[in-house]
């Protein structure tokens, strides 16, 4: 097989077979095949798209271009969730716990990465003692008791992923739906999922601005998913503004324990029960998405969920006495108030501008390097649709730094009041199986 063959296939419209998207992506995980041709080739999948069949062959031979992990130890139906990425997203946080209360096998490995905020690991270690550096004997043994553990990323997953994202990102090619679908759909499967809920999140502060886009490539994956054996499922949530209240680590895990005791904001609780209730249902732990839902908010109602996330808070080495006393989370030294210059209602928080105000606190990384300060943050006073007096506070700022006027002076800039009423923007907007 020639590449410069496969290339010209693919640039006049033909479908590759199987043995051929197996030959570019195996010879591109061990360098026989260069950058240049494996750039040609995305430049015209680019132009030509993908078929089903190419978009479930690339995703596999990337799944197998490294390690595979393996969760059969573990008792039940291991589903997973994937966000497309937001802002201030606490959802990972609530539903871990909140399905684990309900017997679905939670097998996390998860990342700190760039962004925002941290990720879900960074959030998790405002909780003194919590670590993730767990073997993986101890983490299969974790999740067959209490339901639910979190093991920090190990192992060589998905390396020709890696690669070709890399080089998309240099040659103008990552907006391509069937190569952004299988490049995520390889990280979930190779992660051992039997079972993956989608949240692909539209509006400014998403990968995806549009409701098009973003319904295209949630099809896309759910697509893949099914073809490739793994019952899948996609939610097309809000992204315009934060989604919740809180932007900021330790603000998170807060906001997290608020939510798994029923007293969340309302966005956030909604979408946490809508994901949970399709987790609940595809783990085969109830008949009918009502009758997950509702397990779900019993969970909230009496206790159970917050209990699970003592427990494994504690079973992971974290000092679990946080949940009943938040203020042992780490403290900003500063707190400050955004106040509304004039009356109205809110019309528009610019969702990634105000994540970047987040970060410009020190609530995220701009590098790898960068360190992380898990105390502070934003917290929303008013969310779009919220009516709003001169001087009422829109925004907490929590900081460790006394100057915080350029923080101000962008959160000012990305956060709109008009004089009419606004009506509150549509939090789920399709579900796609
Ligand atoms: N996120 C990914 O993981 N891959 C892409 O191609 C785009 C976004
Ligand atoms: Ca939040």
């Amino acid at each position: 097989m020639r590449m410069v063959d496969l290339i010209e296939k693919k640039r006049d419209g033909h479908e590759l077979s199987t043995e051929e998207i197996q030959f570019v992506i195996k010879g591109y995980t061990d360098e026989s095949i260069p950058d240049y041709q494996v750039s040609a080739l995305t430049m015209a999948i680019f132009f030509q798209g993908m078929t089903e069949n190419e978009r479930a062959d690339l995703t596999m031979a990337m799944v197998k271009s490294g390690d595979q992990i393996d969760l059969s130890k573990i008792e039940g139906i291991k589903v997973d969730k994937h966000s497309t990425g937001g802002v201030g997203d606490t959802t990972t946080l609530v539903l871990g716990p909140l399905v684990a209360a309900v017997g679905v096998p939670v097998a996390k490995m998860s990342g700190r990465g760039l962004g925002h905020t941290g990720g879900t690991i960074d959030k998790l270690e405002s909780v003194e003692g919590f670590h993730v550096e767990i073997e993986n004997d101890e983490f299969i043994k974790l999740v067959n008791q209490n339901k639910i553990a979190v093991i920090g990323q190990s192992g060589n997953l998905t390396p020709a992923d890696k690669k070709l994202y890399a080089l998309r990102d240099v040659t103008a090619t990552v907006d391509s739906i069937p190569l952004i679908a299988s490049s995520i759909m390889s990280k979930k499967i190779a992660a051992g999922a039997d079972a993956i809920v989608l949240d692909v999140k539209t509006g400014a502060g998403a990968f995806m601005k549009t409701l098009d886009d973003s319904r295209e490539l949630a099809k896309a994956m759910v697509r893949i998913g099914n073809n490739v054996g793994r019952n899948t499922m996609a939610v097309i949530s809000d992204m315009t503004q934060p989604l919740g209240f809180a932007i900021g680590n330790a603000l998170e895990v807060k906001e997290a324990i608020d939510t798994l005791k029923g007293e969340g904001p309302a966005d956030l609780t909604e979408l946490c029960l809508t994901l949970g209730s399709h987790m609940v249902f595809l783990a085969k732990k109830a008949d009918s998405l009502n009758e997950a839902r509702e397990k779900l908010e019993n969970a909230m109602k009496d206790g159970s969920a917050l209990e699970t996330f003592k427990v494994f808070l504690s079973s992971q080495g974290g000092d679990a006495s946080v949940v009943d006393d938040p203020q042992r989370l780490p403290q900003a030294k500063y707190k400050f108030e955004l106040e509304a210059k004039v009356d109205g209602y809110v019309s528009e928080i610019v969702a990634d501008e105000i994540g970047t105000a987040a970060m410009l606190l020190g609530a995220g990384r701009a590098t790898k390097e960068s360190e992380i300060d898990l105390a502070v943050g934003l917290v929303l006073r008013k969310k779009i649709g919220d009516k709003v007096n001169k001087g009422e506070s829109l925004v907490t700022i929590y900081s460790n730094f006394e100057n915080v006027d350029e923080v101000r002076n962008m959160l000012y800039e990305n956060i709109a009041i008009s004089n009419e009423k606004v009506p509150v923007p549509v939090l789920i907007h399709e579900e796609i199986t």
